[in-house]
């Protein structure tokens, strides 16, 4: 592929855009949560005004390009939330008061807490971390995140992955990040119906995951096998935080085992995702462990670590990330492939993650095409994804097919297209 690269005037008009969401996304001031100080960027100030878990991880990244100060803060005041056992919500309610339209039921949130949730969200912090070391040398500042980091990964492991097969569950759509994926469909009872239908059915059906779930401990949830996801994504993240955290154990003199967990979270995708004759990795679902097949960019998320196969990664790339007819559309990477009879890029469903493309996703297979040796098709994303939000804004995600921004407007962690620019200097 003969990509020409970044348009510097685009490129500029973008990265300026990005770094005024950044500032101005930014939220201060001491919460009624035990008069703790707050300091961190939001999602959008209009549509998601709390911290939330990888967001702010990806907030961390993006903001390596206006001040590394900042992307320290970001995980100091997250990892207040962190809980004595482990555990890290995906949401912390700092300013509750401010937004009391987010208790509602219709909102589908879990508390375990009056100021943070009772569900996670996909470990992109120890990336962010690695990402930050790499950025500062800071060593201190690794001594003082990566052991809450750590005891997360280890929470999951001992809570999650309790058939020990290496591959972590999640127990509702929301802690994968990907809240109303059509993969996750068929677990929620949802059938094709009207687009204007499928939102309400969803939120019907949360109710009733919710209410399952009342009254349990985090160690019986999986075990009842009500919604249980070995997500790809999210196993794919996993693995690839354990290998920063091996990194950055190493770099600050403390001997972890890490790196072995990885390669084990990889190994399980291969022997049990992994289609041979797709060529895609597919989530399990349920306790049974049955294949979900549809096709998403989960399905491709793999690509981003390091050791996977290079054969592999050749297939999944040449196959899927290439196809036109799948995932190569004008602004890629869309989030169903255009062969779904799912896919909705024109937003038609007015919920998440059915077609349109997310920044985050760009950037994460952006830095997994780079390593396995596909520079070119990186750079073209990279191109795409500049031209698309020159078009379209900074927004929370896009039409693949247009670039016609979508979603909440001022969406922080699509200013990771200044990560992007960066590497491409
Ligand atoms: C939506 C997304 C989720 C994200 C949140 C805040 O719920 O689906 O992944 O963390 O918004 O941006």
């Amino acid at each position: 592929m003969a990509a020409t690269g970044i348009d510097p005037g685009l490129a500029r008009r973008v990265g300026a855009e990005a770094r005024r969401v950044l500032a101005s996304n930014r939220r201060t001031g001491v919460s009624e949560w035990d008069g703790m100080r707050f300091d961190f960027v939001c999602p959008s100030p209009t549509h998601y005004p709390f911290q939330w878990f990888w967001d702010s991880a990806f907030h961390a990244i993006a903001l390596l390009q206006v001040d590394p100060e900042l992307s320290k803060q970001e995980l100091r005041c997250l990892m207040q939330g962190a809980q004595p056992d482990g555990f890290i919500a995906h949401m912390l309610l700092w300013e509750k008061h401010r937004s009391p339209e987010w208790l509602m039921p219709d909102y589908s949130i879990r508390l375990a807490h009056p100021f943070y949730t009772a569900t996670i969200q996909p470990p992109v912090v120890a990336r962010a971390l690695e990402r930050i070391f790499d950025a500062t040398g800071d060593a201190a500042f690794v001594r003082e995140i990566l052991p809450p980091t750590a005891r997360f990964f280890d929470w999951l492991a001992r809570v999650r992955d309790q058939d020990g097969d290496g591959l972590v569950a999640i127990i509702q759509p929301d802690e994968s990040g990907l809240d109303a994926s059509p993969k996750y469909d068929a677990a929620m009872g949802i059938s094709s119906q009207p687009p204007t239908e499928t939102l309400p059915a969803l939120r019907r059906s949360m109710q009733r995951l919710f209410r399952g779930y009342e009254g349990l401990s985090r160690e019986r949830e999986p075990q009842i096998d009500l919604f249980l996801f070995e997500d790809v994504m999210f196993n794919a993240i996993y693995a690839d935080g354990l290998r920063a955290l091996a990194r950055l154990a190493a770099a600050v003199g403390l001997d972890e085992d890490y790196a072995r967990r990885s390669r084990g979270t990889l190994d399980a995708l291969m022997s049990k995702c992994w289609d041979e004759e797709r060529g895609v990795f597919w989530d399990l679902a349920g306790s049974r462990e049955e294949r979900a097949k549809v096709l998403t960019f989960t399905s491709l998320f793999p690509l981003i670590l390091p050791d996977l196969d290079a054969r592999v990664a050749r297939r999944l790339v040449n196959d899927h990330v290439l196809n036109e007819q799948e995932f190569w559309l004008p602004y890629p990477i869309p989030s169903v492939a255009a062969s779904e009879p799912s896919f909705d890029p024109a937003w038609l469903t007015q919920t998440t993650w059915r077609g349109p493309t997310w920044v985050c996703v760009n950037w994460y297979l952006y830095w997994g095409l780079r390593q396995h040796g596909f520079a070119d098709v990186a750079r073209e994303l990279a191109r795409r994804t500049v031209a698309m939000q020159a078009h379209g804004g900074i927004r929370e995600f896009y039409d693949p097919r247009t670039a016609t921004g979508q979603g909440a407007t001022s969406f922080g962690w699509s200013c990771l297209v200044l990560d992007m620019i960066a590497a491409e200097g």
